[in-house]
Formats: C-alpha cells, sequence, structure tokens
C-alpha cells in the first residue's frame, strides 16, 4: 500500500497543489497571479479571490499529473501559515473540505520550514545538523536544521527581508513587480563592481536592509537630479551592484554562522534563492571552504506546494494530525 499525500499551499499570491506518493514528488502544479503586476506588490484581497478561483484547477492538474485518483489521498497537507491570512484562508478551508468529504486527515505545515524541507524532495539530501539560509519575500533566516521539525533560527532580518529588498529596490528603479527576477535578469548584464553600496554592521547572525533601502533610494534621487536618465543608461550595472550588496551581506553572515557551529552542510532556500547571483555566490563559498552545498531545484525555490507534501509526508509518519477546528496563522513561528 503506498502513501498518498495531497499538499496545498496558498500563502501568498501563488496557489499550488502538489500529490507525493511514498515521499515521491510527482506533482507540483502552480498557478500564478499576474493580477499583482499594475499594483506594485500583491494586493491581499485580490489574492485570496484568485485563490478561490484557481485552487480547484490547480488540485485537478496535481491529481492528473500524478496519476492518482482522488479517492486514493491518505492525508492533506496545507500550508497553516504565516502569510496572508485571506489567502491562507482558502488553502485551509479546501483542505479541511476535501479530508472531510473523504474521511482522511489533515496534516499542518509551517510555510518557512518546508522551504527548509524543499531539501528533502531530490535524490541528493543534506545530512542533520545543516544550516539554511532561508531567504523570501517576507523572511530573511538562519536556521538551524537538527531533524525534519527540530529547527531554531539562529539569525535573522531584524527589518527588511532579502526579497523585499530586492523587490523596493526594483520600485525605485521603476521596475514592476515581482523585481526580484527582473533584478536578476538585468544584473546578469551589469558590473557588479561600478556602485558600491554599503554593507551593515549588525551584531551576531542577524541581517537589517533598511538602511541599504535608504541608500540606494537617496543614490538614485542624486543620480537622476544629475541626469534625467541615469536609471536607463545604468540599469544592469545598478541592478548588478545591489544584487552583489544583496548577495554579500547574505553570504558573510552564513559563513559567520558556518564558522560558529562548525557545519558543513548548507542548504538555500526561499524564493530568493533562485537567485542567479546567490546560486553562484553560494556554491563559490563552499568550493572555497569545503561546504555540501544544497540549492534547490526552480519550481521549489519559489513557494510551491511539493515542498508542502514533503513535510507533510514526514508528518504523516510522526503520525501528527491536525483537528478539523484549525484556523490559519498569519504570523507563526517554529
Ligand atoms: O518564497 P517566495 O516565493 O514567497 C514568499 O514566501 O515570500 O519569495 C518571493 C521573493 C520575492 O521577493 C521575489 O522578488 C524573490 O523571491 N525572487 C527573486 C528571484 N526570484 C524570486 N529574487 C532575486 N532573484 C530571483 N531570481
Ligand atoms: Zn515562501
Amino acid at each position: 500500500m503506498s502513501l498518498v499525500i495531497l499538499a496545498i499551499e496558498s500563502s501568498c499570491d501563488d496557489t499550488s497543489a502538489s500529490v507525493c506518493v511514498d515521499g515521491v514528488v510527482l506533482s507540483n502544479v502552480i498557478a500564478n497571479q499576474s493580477i499583482h503586476e499594475a499594483y506594485g506588490g500583491v494586493v491581499p484581497e485580490l489574492a485570496s479571490r484568485v485563490h478561490q478561483q484557481n485552487i480547484v484547477p490547480a488540485v485537478q492538474q496535481a491529481l492528473i499529473k500524478a496519476k492518482v485518483s482522488k479517492n486514493a489521498v491518505d492525508a492533506v497537507a496545507f500550508t497553516r501559515g504565516p502569510g496572508l491570512l485571506g489567502s491562507l484562508l482558502v488553502g485551509v478551508s479546501f483542505a479541511k473540505a476535501f479530508a472531510l468529504a473523504k474521511n482522511i486527515p489533515i496534516i499542518e505545515i509551517n510555510h518557512m520550514q518546508a522551504h527548509v524541507l524543499a531539501h528533502f524532495i531530490g535524490e541528493r539530501k543534506p545530512s542533520f545538523p545543516f544550516l539554511c539560509l532561508t531567504v523570501s519575500g517576507g523572511h530573511t533566516q538562519i536556521v538551524l536544521v537538527k531533524d525534519y521539525f527540530d529547527m531554531k533560527v539562529v539569525g535573522q532580518t531584524l527589518d527588511d527581508a532579502a526579497g523585499e529588498a530586492m523587490d523596493k529596490t526594483s520600485k525605485i528603479l521603476g521596475l514592476p513587480y515581482p523585481g526580484g527576477p527582473l533584478i536578476d535578469k538585468h544584473a546578469r548584464l551589469g558590473d557588479p563592481d561600478k556602485y558600491k553600496f554599503p554593507e551593515p554592521q549588525i551584531t551576531g547572525f542577524d541581517f537589517s536592509f533598511s538602511g541599504l533601502k535608504t541608500s540606494i533610494l537617496y543614490f538614485i534621487r542624486d543620480n537622476v537630479a544629475l541626469n534625467p536618465n541615469f536609471i536607463a543608461d545604468n540599469l544592469n550595472d545598478i541592478c548588478a551592484s545591489v544584487e552583489k550588496r544583496i548577495v554579500t551581506i547574505l553570504l558573510n553572515k552564513l559563513k559567520k554562522a558556518a564558522d560558529e557551529y562548525g557545519i558543513k552542510d548548507i542548504a538555500l532556500a526561499g524564493g530568493v534563492s533562485a537567485n542567479t547571483g546567490l546560486r553562484q555566490g553560494l556554491q563559490a563559498m563552499g568550493d572555497k571552504n569545503g561546504w555540501n552545498c544544497f540549492i534547490p531545484e526552480m519550481q521549489y525555490c519559489t513557494d510551491n506546494a511539493g515542498m508542502i507534501a514533503i513535510a507533510g509526508y514526514h508528518k504523516y509518519l510522526k503520525g501528527e494530525f491536525a483537528e478539523q477546528s484549525i484556523t490559519p496563522l498569519a504570523r507563526m513561528s517554529f
């Protein structure tokens, strides 16, 4: 008898469904929401409405791709939080209704833990304990991972997240939301050493990105005052220089934590781990320091239900199920 988990992710603006059989992720369907581009950021009310439109087709596609009947599902895993409450509510309600109709259990998953557990989807897996730099639109964390659900945040941002720094920079540059992928695209064509931005001096393993954001804002304002075409003339170099600074801030702290904990299995997770400069930078730092680096496949970097499915599989094995009375949480620690 095989163990079939259906997983739902709806914490922000992507509706995703996945099917995992015996710990193997067989489908990972992601419906993106383009509606937010025009607003320069995610509009929560619009996000939850689009989740409602997308969730049933996404689940149907995930089952079809995995060649699994809905009657074969043994449990439904879902993102409980952290995230946008209205968006989470759609996924939580769907999971509960599906499970109630089929008389099967539900499994609550913490979205940030799931980003870390995405490393257990593929063939090559990190060994416990390992360190994971989780960088997304809302979080920047260095996580000490002792076991599947035994994780400790040893460093985090005191203000903006790394993805937020990417998105806010792109907004300053007049690029549409989400800006991270566009900064990445332009950075590949620019000179990362053309402009120097400050590295914040924060103690321990914590991060800060708000000072960087302000310095970029003033840098652009001052240069545009001298040359109205400054952004258009230098877009690639600006993106390359900003990306380089964000990447060095992240990797310098990660190196500090790796040295302190004496850990050589080092992983990257979250939406910003799709960034080319960060992926290359981690690999280069890993080669220099004898680390085993783990970088997720692109589809498991940004929000996806595959990571919820693998987390759900491991929780199922522990026999940890949620009650039907469970509610989503906008904030959720672990
Ligand atoms: O994990 P995620 O998909 O959603 C959250 O849980 O927040 O992360 C989204 C973040 C956004 O800030 C987006 O701009 C950033 O990841 N991002 C990137 C890239 N792809 C996504 N940042 C830099 N380079 C990329 N290629
Ligand atoms: Zn995420």
